[in-house]
């Protein structure tokens, strides 16, 4: 080994010994008689001293070490007369004999500290050096903590590792596929797997019983905080079990990472249907750091004359504890916000429930105090309570004012990253309708199994189907999602067939699946996790950029290394594919 001691090691208690110490430059003083170091290495920093009185040469090769410089440094541990008790190292410092540069730097082009002056481009474009600094690589160390925790968790339940293939075949379900050409089988594509799902069924059928991955998986899907085009899941399935034994024994993992990693007792995790998710919150991964739940006012509101209200199929409002003394400009902003065309609502109504026990609306017109009194039980405000309303029709109305809620919220403070979570949302709809194919997907994916007794409702309400599907949000982050299987052949065959298959089509797709049904197939299920996502919020992140190593951009591009880029055509020949660019 180059030396004996790390950077972050040294303490009082080796006052007196001789130590070999690498790392980089972190900064350096010079006082004329004495030059000190900061040397830096993933575990700390420790002070260098280089007196002038003692050796002359290696005070002067000290005051030629740049930033980043790599070196080795050797000497005798002293006490500190000017110490840094912020530190561990801080109350020693190190009278060198000996130096010698491993390797000089160029000057960084951002500051290698905690706060550094390295915008966002700068420091994705040089993320060897961004690595180098503390809050980044922590970052990475939770991670690696979390998928140590994983593994102790799942393989003390008899959890196998078993790696799938990453060339895999592409399916028209989901999000579009990541191709590879294959050169050997000429205009043949592989696909990188959006997840290993068929994989681990057949593993089931398999008879492995307990399978898990740490596993990258690939979308080509647009880009937000929450998504990368490569991301990492934890995945896992089971078999003989029923969808109880899921909810346990996961919940069991993110309670024993809590634990283990942010020693947070997460209380159990409440169940939430989706209708329910739906009605009270507006979405499928509701924040349930605070309640300000929906509370509908079609009754309370209608046959008044004001058209709004009368004409709309949903009116729904929440209660802004505390914010009656919103200003008319405060309340504009958030009818601007929920106007932005993301959102994209036409309006927002209000109505103060004043200190001093009066109530104003902003359609008095419309309605007496009277009338306001009733909304203002449905919605249990107190005086000094704001309420906010919207109405339209009910799914996008739904949306608008969980946006609405979201936003609320942030501004009340009741969106803390320091606070935790999590939700069970159980019996998601097995099939939704998509107006660009009109035709009906899987909610989740096709393999999952629809609740039995709601079979029957297949051929003549399909959209009403429940699933044996779940969720676990965590501060209204969907970090995991899984469901009990289909694993008989017919029943897998009649969904390819609502989900608008021919047998024909459906066999050439997952006739391997269905024909691994034929031969004792047991009953099975699972879930996946978002490890980034969870690594993220478990890091107080915005997004999960910040827990992988070398991320990709917004536009999907790793500008370190510069790709996606162009192959040239020697290459493109050799995979038989013609540009047209
Ligand atoms: P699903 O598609 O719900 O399920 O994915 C599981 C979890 O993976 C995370 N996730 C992502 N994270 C980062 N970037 C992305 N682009 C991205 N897409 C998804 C989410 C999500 O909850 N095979 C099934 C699981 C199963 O049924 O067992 C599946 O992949 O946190």
């Amino acid at each position: 080994m180059l030396r004996t001691t790390t950077c972050g090691a040294l303490t009082i208690d080796n006052l007196g010994e001789n130590v070999i110490l690498c790392g980089w430059v972190q900064k350096s003083r010079d006082l004329g008689g004495m030059t000190f170091i900061d040397i830096r290495d993933r575990y700390g920093i420790t002070q260098l001293v280089f007196n002038m009185d003692d050796n002359r040469e290696l005070c002067e090769a000290a005051r030629t070490l740049g930033r980043e410089f790599v070196i080795q440094a050797s000497g005798l541990v002293v006490e500190r007369s000017n110490k840094n008790l912020k530190i561990p190292t801080g109350e020693v410092e190190i009278k060198i004999t000996a130096l010698e540069i491993l390797n000089a730097s160029k000057i960084p082009p951002f500051l290698i500290e905690d706060e550094t002056d390295g915008g966002d481009d700068l420091r994705m474009k040089y993320r060897y050096l961004d690595l180098r600094r503390n809050p980044v690589r922590n970052n990475m160390v939770l991670r690696h903590r979390m998928a140590q925790s994983v593994r102790r968790y799942l393989d003390a339940l008899d959890f196998i590792e078993v790696e799938t293939p990453v060339l895999i075949k592409s399916t028209p379900e989901g999000a579009r596929d990541f191709v590879v050409p294959s050169r050997m089988n000429a205009g043949e594509f592989y696909a990188l797997p959006q997840s290993p799902q068929t994989f681990k069924q057949l593993l089931m059928v398999s008879g492995f019983d307990r399978y898990f991955q740490i596993v990258k998986c690939f979308r080509d899907e647009d880009l937000r905080a929450d998504r990368q085009p490569e991301f990492t899941q934890i995945d896992c399935e089971m078999s003989f079990i029923e969808q109880e034994d899921i909810l346990n024994t996961f919940e069991g993992l993110i309670r024993t990472l809590f634990k283990e990693v942010k020693d947070f007792d997460l209380p159990e995790v409440p169940r939430m249907q989706y209708a329910d998710a739906m009605r009270f919150y507006g979405s499928d991964k509701p924040d349930t750091r605070f309640d300000m739940r929906f509370v509908e006012l079609n009754e309370q509101t209608k046959g008044k004359n004001f058209p709004v209200f009368d004409n709309a199929e949903l009116v729904i409002g929440i209660n802004a504890k505390g914010c009656a003394h919103y200003t008319r400009k405060q309340v504009d902003e958030l009818t601007d916000f929920i106007k932005r065309p993301q959102i994209g609502a036409t309006g927002l109504i209000y109505a103060r429930h004043n200190e001093d026990g009066s109530i104003k609306s902003s359609v008095d017109k419309f309605y007496s105090e009277e009338d306001l009194k009733t909304w203002a039980e449905a919605l249990q405000t107190q005086p000094g309570d704001l309420m906010l309303i919207m109405a339209g029709v009910k799914d996008k109305v739904r949306k608008q004012l969980s946006e609405l809620r979201l936003e609320m919220g942030s501004r009340l403070g009741l969106r803390d990253k320091n606070v935790f979570s999590a939700l069970w949302v159980l019996d998601f709809p097995l099939l939704e309708w998509d107006e660009e194919s009109e035709r009906y997907h899987a909610m989740h994916h096709p393999f999952t199994s629809p609740k039995p007794e709601d079979i029957a409702l297949l051929d003549t309400h399909p959209g009403e189907v429940r699933a044996n599907a779940y969720d676990m949000v965590v501060n209204g982050t969907e970090i995991g999602g899984g469901s009990i299987r289909i694993h008989d052949r017919t029943l897998q065959a009649l969904m390819f067939k609502h989900l608008g298959f021919s047998p024909e089509e459906a066999q050439k797709q997952f006739g391997f699946l269905m024909d691994a049904f034929e031969f004792g197939a047991p009953p099975h299920g699972g879930i996946a996790f978002g490890f980034d996502r969870l690594c993220s919020i478990f890091a107080g992140l915005d997004t999960i950029r910040d827990v992988i190593a070398f991320p990709k951009n917004n536009s999907g591009r790793d500008v370190m290394i510069d790709s996606p880029s162009t192959i040239d055509d020697k290459q493109l020949k050799e995979l038989r594919i013609k540009t047209s660019l």
